[in-house]
């Protein structure tokens, strides 16, 4: 894993974009894998500027990590609803050039597979934005998870329903499952990006960095990625 560090994250956010702008360049119909979470939206929104310079990220292909289980696509907190406020709209995609993972589906369980099945109709992922949960997750594998995992359907520990309650008005509002890409299948990206600002996540990096490759830590397994960057502003990297 290459790391990057700088004091504050607008530097960071800018390397990280001129990434994605020369793939995007090299190949405009790029797969882009998009993670969700606070952290990333100051890429998101440093690429809508370069879009608004003339930047086409129209032809780019959009899939993502993961999904919650029971929020239908319009709820504010469902991460296809981020995708198409943060991606699809701002940088004009058309909605048939995703593959997203179905979080009401009937059967979340095919759904899963039918989502992996998607990434793979797709020819993966070039480029895989990830940031990484306070508990060292990844996507949505939680601690514990298997590091050859595949997509499948998960339960969310208590420490990250409690964490992303700051996004639900109540904690009981935050779903107790989701879909998500398996440690094997974000392994599989042929570029990774992981960003990481602030001290709540300094813990989780410096075991993601120097500790060994752990189911206990999901974010471990990028030390296995055979192209990964992770762009750490100081204080999360102060444990490292
Ligand atoms: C969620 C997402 C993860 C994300 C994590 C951290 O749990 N499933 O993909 O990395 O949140 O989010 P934040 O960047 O808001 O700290």
């Amino acid at each position: 894993m290459q790391i990057v560090t700088a004091e504050d994250s607008a530097s960071l956010i800018c390397q990280a974009a001129d990434q994605i702008e020369a793939l995007v360049s090299a190949n405009p119909e790029a797969v882009i894998g998009i993670a969700t979470g606070s952290t990333p939206e100051p890429l998101y929104a440093e690429l809508t500027a370069r879009a608004g310079r003339g930047l086409d990220l129209s032809w780019l292909r959009i899939t993502c990590l993961d999904e919650y289980i029971g929020l239908p696509a319009q709820h504010p907190q469902s991460y296809r609803h981020y995708i198409a406020e943060q991606i699809l709209t701002p940088w004009g995609i058309d909605p048939a050039h995703t593959v997203l993972p179905e979080g009401d589906a009937a059967d979340p369980h095919a759904a899963a597979a039918a989502f992996e099945d998607g990434i793979r109709r797709l020819g993966g992922v070039d480029m895989q934005i990830l940031g990484i949960g306070p508990n060292g997750h990844i996507a949505f594998n939680e601690p514990g998870s298997a590091l050859d995992s595949r997509t499948r359907v998960v339960e969310l520990t208590a420490d990250t329903r409690q964490a992303n309650s700051r996004f639900f008005e109540r904690l009981d509002e935050v779903p107790r499952q989701a879909l998500t890409q398996g440690i094997g299948t974000i392994l599989e990206s042929r570029a990774a990006i992981m960003l990481a600002f602030g001290a709540g996540k300094a813990e989780a990096v410096a075991a993601m960095i120097d500790g060994p490759v752990d189911p206990a830590v999901p974010a471990s397994a990028l030390q296995r990625h055979p192209n990964a960057t992770a762009y750490l502003d100081t204080a999360a990297a102060a444990g490292s």
